[in-house]
């Protein structure tokens, strides 16, 4: 492995040493809460808390407000993440320049946070989630909302291999300790 010495452009140097990550779906109530709570796990069980800003969003404002989905919290809980103190927000044009990774849930969520990038200014900091994935499928992640309750464990083993992939890469490129 070669090592890089981070310079003065370096994102997380830029943002004060923090990494700032943004997971974005549509309701910000199934797919894009589990990444958060899942990702916020996965940094804590390390102690690299002090490191990251985490947070999610959905492009729709339907559920502002509002908890996560009774059956992602519940599947969320039986693998060992609450998601019980989230609320759904909606992703604001101000989110593409206060976050240096924005994660999209699938490609629908891509095209709409980059619909609100006019100036093409922030697109390299958008991208689909499951780019991370190991085993990338479709590269989306399917949205359980109307679906069965084998959706939400589907989409929990999904979340969890990206997850696991991304933060082990963020460790590397940022010489997080
Ligand atoms: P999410 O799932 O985007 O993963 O939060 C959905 C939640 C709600 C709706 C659609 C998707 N909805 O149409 O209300």
């Amino acid at each position: 492995m070669t090592m890089q010495i981070p310079d003065n452009d370096h994102p997380a140097i830029q943002s004060g040493g923090l990494v700032r990550v943004l997971f974005v779906c549509l309701g910000n109530i199934c797919r894009s809460p589990l990444a958060e709570g899942v990702f916020r796990e996965a940094v804590g069980h390390k102690n690299l808390d002090h490191h990251f800003q985490i947070d999610s969003a959905g492009t729709g404002a339907w559920h502002v407000g509002e908890a996560p989905d009774r059956r992602m919290q519940q599947t969320a809980r039986r693998n060992g993440v609450s998601l019980a103190d989230q609320r759904a927000r909606q992703f604001q044009v101000d989110d593409l320049r206060s976050f240096e990774h924005i994660f999209a849930m699938d490609r629908s969520n891509l095209n709409d946070i980059l619909f609100l990038d006019g100036t093409g200014e922030f697109g390299h900091k958008v991208r689909l989630f499951r780019e991370i994935d190991p085993e990338p499928g479709d590269y989306q992640v399917p949205d359980p909302y109307y679906g069965s309750g084998d959706g939400f464990q589907d989409v929990f083993n999904i979340v969890k291999r990206t997850v696991d992939e991304m933060l082990s890469r963020m460790i590397e490129e940022y010489y997080l300790t």
